[in-house]
């Protein structure tokens, strides 16, 4: 059957069971956006964030790696993995997606392309050949062919674009990013990369709209947990029409994973509380909020990043740091 242009026709989105989970993931998303604010520094929940959500998503893609590696890719200069890479690349992609929505203020076909083009490193673009089938991985199957021309692909990405800038259409944010998923994934434009670009399509949505200010909130480790229904879903949508799981799905996701974000909101603090405390009472000639922050930058800290945050020089720097060693192995 054809894919459906959206608005889709004969889909329920009001039913008791959705509007129950819509209510509760609403509001773990609210207490999570709220609860973002008290990080002093921005930056660096969104870099304990994305570097979490690059490698989960990346490991849906198989692309496994370890942080000991993704770290030392961001801190070594010439230091080669190539899954580690990939990794980094996904999270450059987040960041890239996140300050461009920023700045023009909307999601496009090519917001989607540029962020597909950084994932995959290649500006191959929307599939011009014919041939993409998504096949059942055990039996070799083909369980669903997406639009094939390039042309068609372009149609049914404008028609995605007018639904997610239309803000008049009266279905909720939350609704509409289970809406926007499945069609996006659908639509299926690129030879490849199309999970991970959907993916941070979805919270550069969420981001657009204002339920959230940063993009911290990231569906993949759950979709990770949950593959299988995942993929079930996906096809239960296109034989059923069952509209009604894949979106209680997607949002019970939105509800799980925004507590674990505040979870994980409320260990940085802490953690950040006792390294103030013990880094205060113990070198208070060097102790700084600019100095501590650095150290939580990134989750490896090295001498440019503490030049760069407390304007000093590289000697400084390199003294502050092995003065910090002496009084704690950084082990965050
Ligand atoms: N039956 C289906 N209908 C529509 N989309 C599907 C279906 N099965 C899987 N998908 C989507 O296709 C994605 C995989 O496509 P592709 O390999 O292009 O993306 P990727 O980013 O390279 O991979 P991955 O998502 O595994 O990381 C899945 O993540 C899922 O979102
Ligand atoms: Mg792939």
């Amino acid at each position: 059957m054809e894919l459906e242009m959206l608005p889709y026709k004969n889909v329920d989105l009001k039913t008791k069971k959705i509007l129950e989970q819509l209510t509760i993931s609403s509001r773990a998303l609210a207490e999570l956006k709220g609860y973002a604010n008290t990080i002093p520094n921005m930056h660096i929940l969104i870099n304990a964030v994305t570097i979490n959500e690059a490698k989960d998503s990346s490991a849906i893609e198989n692309i496994v790696t370890t942080h000991d590696d993704i770290y030392k890719i961001l801190t070594e200069s010439g230091y080669k993995e190539e899954n580690a890479k990939e990794v980094v690349d996904y999270r450059n992609a987040i960041w890239s997606g996140f300050e461009l929505i920023k700045k023009t203020g909307y999601i496009n076909t090519n917001t989607i392309i540029k962020i597909q083009g950084i994932i995959e490193h290649n500006n191959a673009g929307i599939r011009k050949l014919p041939g993409t089938e998504l096949k059942n991985s055990l039996t070799g199957e083909t369980i669903y062919t997406p639009p094939q021309s390039e042309q068609e692909i372009r149609k049914y990405l404008k028609n995605l674009e007018d639904f997610i800038n239309n803000n008049t259409d009266n279905i909720d944010p939350l609704i509409k990013v289970c809406l926007i998923h499945y069609q996006f994934e659908s639509i299926h434009p690129f030879y490849d990369g199309n999970g991970r670009t959907g993916r941070i399509l979805n919270i550069l949505y969420l981001v657009l709209n204002e339920l959230i200010d940063s993009p911290i909130l990231y569906l993949s480790k759950y979709i990770n947990e949950n593959k299988q229904e995942y993929y079930r879903l996906f096809n239960e949508v296109r034989n059923n029409n069952n509209f009604e799981d894949w979106i209680l799905y997607i949002l019970k996701g939105i509800e799980i994973t925004s507590k674990e974000t505040i979870k994980l909101i409320e260990n940085i603090q802490n953690e950040m509380r006792s390294y103030k405390d013990e880094f205060k009472m113990k070198l208070p000639k060097i102790y700084s909020k600019e100095l501590l922050e650095s150290l939580f930058y990134e989750v490896y800290t090295k001498i440019s990043y503490i030049e760069k945050a407390c304007k000093v020089t590289r000697l400084t720097a390199s003294s502050y740091l092995t003065q910090l060693e002496k009084i704690r192995a950084f082990r965050i």
